[in-house]
């Protein structure tokens, strides 16, 4: 008698894990789109002055710069890199943190200050995710 309830209920039970996994699966793809829309707005603000950010303008930027497309395709280890771009020259001569504090008096920033929030690192990463995905298809 109870191996008969207890089919049904599993059954039942996996069904609502199936709807649970439908939902959270969704709810993910749009809080990596969400995610990446706000990379998005931060490299168009912080980025495009030197490097082009989007396909879809390419006269932003300066030429001498990368574009983040040529970055991805050319950089096997690109999602590291643009993790820890903060890190890599040029950037650190323009780029903290807020929280960091000023910088040092004897340290200026070598062109106009970038100060960012740690998140909006996965932010930029989740864009550049997005661009590489773009350019596979
Ligand atoms: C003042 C100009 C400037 C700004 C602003 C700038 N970059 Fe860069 N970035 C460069 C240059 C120049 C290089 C190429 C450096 C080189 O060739 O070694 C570069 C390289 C990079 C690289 C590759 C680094 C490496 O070591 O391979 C990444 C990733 C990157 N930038 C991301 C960003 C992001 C994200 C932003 C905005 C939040 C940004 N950059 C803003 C000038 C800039």
């Amino acid at each position: 008698m109870q191996t008969e309830h207890r089919i049904p209920s599993i059954a039942a039970a996996a069904a609502a894990a199936g709807v649970v996994l439908l939902f959270s699966t969704a709810d993910a793809a749009a809080a990596q789109d969400g995610l990446a829309e706000k990379g998005r707005q931060i490299s168009e603000v912080h980025c495009s002055r030197c490097h082009v950010v989007d396909p879809d303008n390419r006269m932003a930027g300066i030429s001498s710069t990368p574009s983040f497309m040529i970055l991805i395709k050319a950089l096997d280890d690109w999602r590291d890199r643009f993790a820890t771009f903060h890190a890599r020259l040029p950037h650190p001569a323009h780029v903290r943190f807020e929280g960091d504090g000023p910088r040092p008096i004897d340290l200026p920033a070598t062109t106009k200050e970038v100060v960012l929030k740690v998140e909006d690192i996965e932010a930029i990463v989740a864009y550049a995710e997005a661009l590489a995905n773009d350019m596979k298809e």
